[in-house]
């Protein structure tokens, strides 16, 4: 099945659902710049292809015949039911009945939220199915399970991919580990809405395109099964709080753990206020991560023992959100800034090229170092090792080895 018929049946044509996203947006980058020859992946946008629309998905599948689906693709967490149940369950069956029909693999994005409280928790474990749940783990754990039913009776070929919190860059939105960091930049976290105990599984965004690479390459090894895309170790959330309050040179949060139902308190306030700023016209919202806030003061941490034990090698195992921590202030903050939504205290933080310094007191200085600035080739300067690195971008266990072994740099 897939792309036979077509011309060039060497390159597997993939179509990734969600690739203006945070998960998507890395995995389109990925195959894009570094596997161009092995696959061609194609990534609709929500206008061109909706999950919402089984015409639109029926259409595109139809007219593209790919070798394999990825879907990364959510609405916002705090949609409402009907919307949830469309685009994260009824879009994820859709496209799974295509690939059954296409005889293709599908690679699914799942999340933590379908699993209880608790440490070092496996792939076995789901949450029950309940009509309590809120929408989005509601949805999420409806597709997990209709997948792997799909699977048994259908032998539809995929694998789950369940993430922790997320972390990474070129995100366009304010959400999960975002916010807190926003939160900290912004100076509205007073006290510290977490207790000393409470910990979390973290996933490194960047490394999720190896993954999904790897897979597909393997799909023996993979097939019909969940892994927890985690780093090894959880992190205490406030450690990893105070550590941003350090880098940032901050006075807030105080180091006073605010006891949970103080917190809910708090929260239950804003919601009031609201909806009242709401009922005279004026429009707020409250971050939908409040929706989580008992799990700010719980531990929920995922094993990746599974992950561990497969084929697939973490292209860089030192990488944690600890050590990604600069890069992330120093991206978000700098974008949270040019877009006005906080004022820094420390510009050289922000700008330390003193590029818009530049821009806005001495434009002739630009045109004054255009000579040099055009005089390198552009196209030829490439900062990721190609040819001899291809292997490593697999993830591949063998050739990684092989690699180190060599002395070679595996890099991400
Ligand atoms: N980010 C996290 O912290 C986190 C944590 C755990 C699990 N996950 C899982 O990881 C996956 C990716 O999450 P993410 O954070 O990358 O999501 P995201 O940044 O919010 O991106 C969502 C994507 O879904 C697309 N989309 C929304 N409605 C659609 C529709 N009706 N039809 C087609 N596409 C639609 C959006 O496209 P448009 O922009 O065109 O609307 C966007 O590209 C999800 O399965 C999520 O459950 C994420």
């Amino acid at each position: 099945m897939g792309n036979q018929g077509r011309p060039d049946n060497d390159k597997k044509i993939g179509v990734l659902i969600g690739g203006s996203g945070l998960i998507g947006g890395g995995i389109l980058h990925y195959f894009k710049t570094r596997s161009e020859g092995e696959f061609d992946l194609l990534a609709p946008n929500s206008k061109r292809l909706s999950l919402r629309d089984p015409e639109d998905i029926r259409l595109y599948l139809k007219r593209h015949t790919p070798d394999f689906i990825i879907n990364t693709a959510i609405t916002a967490i705090d949609s409402n039911p009907l919307l949830t149940f469309e685009t994260n369950y009824l879009g994820t069956l859709n496209l799974a009945k295509a690939a059954v029909d296409l005889g293709i693999p599908y690679i699914h994005f799942s999340s933590a939220a379908v699993l209880p409280t608790g440490e070092n928790l496996s792939e076995d474990d789901q949450l029950r199915l309940t009509p309590e749940l809120a929408n989005y783990p509601k949805s999420k754990l409806l597709a997990e399970m209709a997948l792997q039913e799909m699977h048994r009776t259908l032998g539809l070929d995929y694998t789950n991919i369940r993430l922790a919190v997320v972390y990474g860059a070129h995100d366009h939105k304010i959400q999960g580990f975002q916010r807190m960091l926003f939160a900290l930049a912004d100076q509205t976290m007073p006290f510290l809405f977490t207790d000393q105990q409470a910990m979390h599984s973290y996933s490194n965004a960047k490394k999720v395109p190896f993954f999904v690479h790897h897979i597909l390459s393997h799909r023996e090894e993979f097939s019909g099964q969940t892994f927890h895309f985690v780093d090894p170790h959880p992190v205490l959330l406030s450690q990893l709080i105070l550590t941003i309050k350090s880098y940032l040179e901050l006075k807030r949060p105080m180091e006073v753990f605010l006891p949970y139902p103080l917190a809910k308190f708090g929260a239950g306030c804003m919601v009031a206020l609201t909806r009242m700023l709401r009922g005279i016209g004026i429009e707020s919202k409250m971050p939908p991560e409040l929706m989580f806030l008992k799990n700010f003061y719980q531990t929920q941490s995922l094993s990746a023992a599974k992950l561990k034990g497969s084929s697939f090698v973490d292209p860089n195992p030192q990488a944690t959100i600890f050590t990604e921590l600069p890069m992330l202030i120093q991206y978000y903050l700098t974008r949270w800034e040019d877009l006005n939504l906080i004022i820094p205290d420390d510009t050289i933080f922000f700008d330390p090229s003193k590029r818009a310094e530049i821009f806005q007191n001495d434009p002739k200085q630009i045109l004054a170092s255009l000579g040099a600035d055009v005089s390198q080739p552009f196209l030829d300067t490439c900062m990721w090792p190609r040819g001899g690195a291809v292997d490593s971008e697999t993830g591949d266990k063998e050739s990684q080895m092989q690699l180190q072994q060599e002395g070679r740099e595996v890099r991400q």
